[in-house]
């Protein structure tokens, strides 16, 4: 296996994003049943920063922690990253120091440019363009809460809202799995041309659907799942945040009544953070149908699957190779008189 990133979805196959789902339910099923497996073991994570985060942050480090790891947090403001140092060759120096860096990047083209310069595994915690982690933990959670007799690819996904770039690999993900994918939210706000381009491509090859509509009931009908985000506080420059509620409410905000819409079973997601009765009401989060909170659970499952995929190609010393080492080691101590045995 070689060495990659895990800066786009759109990067892997299908079979490629099913495996990393498969091997991340896999690790959960092991550590649900007190097997904590040390993939990781010997190996350090670095963890930049550029925004704030909980779910990512949190799920990266336990993750690394219960796979025999260790994490690094370096956050907004704690490293040279494009100050005194440039975004390239901090990715030199954390290549000769980590095993594998998750950096959460204002924009995009930071972390192609790190990715292009570093040495070891590159894994996206959110750009300005895309959240594949979060697409991941979307889909395991899918998965996990399935419509009884159906596949994944006859599952329809529908996101409320606006065009954000949760909003865009979710389309993406879909598309590329084969699912039926449909953005319901208001013009001005829906995904652009570039977009669409990659959604079509998608679909050419997997067999799936993706249509944008202003239309409740033609984006619920036949909805499995269906997926909101943030209106406000997303987007530098944006529209203060009264200009931005009269674009998405009352009509994009999700209630019970767009839920029911939806087919029986029909399930809520929400990468959150959520501003409650915002772009969703308490009564759908709070409720049975809302499974939220096993999406956000699913992040460390996505998490310790990525980690371990992304360093398969790392080869083990062998036994061989690490008796000689220490023997090498042992000798030269012995010659100086610094017996090691007194530690
Ligand atoms: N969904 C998500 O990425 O959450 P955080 O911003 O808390 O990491």
């Amino acid at each position: 296996m070689e060495m990659r990133h895990f800066i786009d979805t759109n990067d892997f196959t299908k079979e490629e994003l099913l495996d990393i789902v498969e091997l991340s339910i896999q690790i959960k099923d092991c550590i649900k049943n007190g097997y904590y497996p040390p993939l990781m073991k010997k190996k350090t994570l670095g963890m930049i920063f550029q925004q704030v985060s909980t779910r990512t942050r949190v799920a990266f480090e336990t993750a690394m922690e219960q796979l025999g790891g260790h994490a690094q947090y370096l956050g907004p403001g704690m490293i040279h990253l494009g100050g005194h140092e440039t975004v390239e060759d901090t990715a030199r120096v954390l290549s000769r120091m980590c095993d594998v860096v998750m950096a959460r990047v204002i924009e995009h083209q930071t972390i192609v440019n790190y990715a292009n310069a570093s040495t070891i595994p590159v894994l996206n915690g959110m750009s300005d363009y895309n959240h594949p982690t979060q697409m991941i933990a979307d889909i395991i959670t899918m998965v996990e809460h399935m419509p009884k007799g159906k596949k994944l690819e006859e599952c329809k996904v529908v996101f409320v809202g606006d065009a954000t770039q949760v909003c865009f690999n979710l389309g993406t993900i879909c598309t590329k799995l084969g699912m039926d994918f449909c953005q319901f939210g208001p013009a001005g706000y829906q995904l652009n041309e570039e977009h669409q381009k990659v959604l079509t491509e998608n679909c050419k090859i997997s067999g799936g659907t993706w249509f944008i509509t202003e239309d409740e009931d033609e984006a619920m009908k036949g909805a499995d799942f269906v997926y909101t985000d943030m209106w406000v506080g997303l987007f530098e420059n944006e529209l203060g945040k009264e200009e931005r509620m009269s674009i998405f409410y009352p009509k994009y905000q999700v209630d019970r009544e767009m839920m029911h819409k939806g087919n029986l079973g029909c399930k809520f997601m929400d990468c959150l953070p959520a501003f409650r009765n915002e772009e969703v009401t308490d009564e759908v989060m709070d409720s049975e149908i809302s499974i939220i909170f096993d999406e956000a659970e699913n992040r460390l499952t996505a998490m310790r699957g990525l980690l371990v995929y992304f360093t398969l190609y790392q080869k083990e010393a062998t036994e061989a190779q690490k008796e000689l080492a220490k023997e090498k080691l042992e000798k030269m101590m012995q010659k100086k008189g610094w017996n090691s045995s007194d530690r």
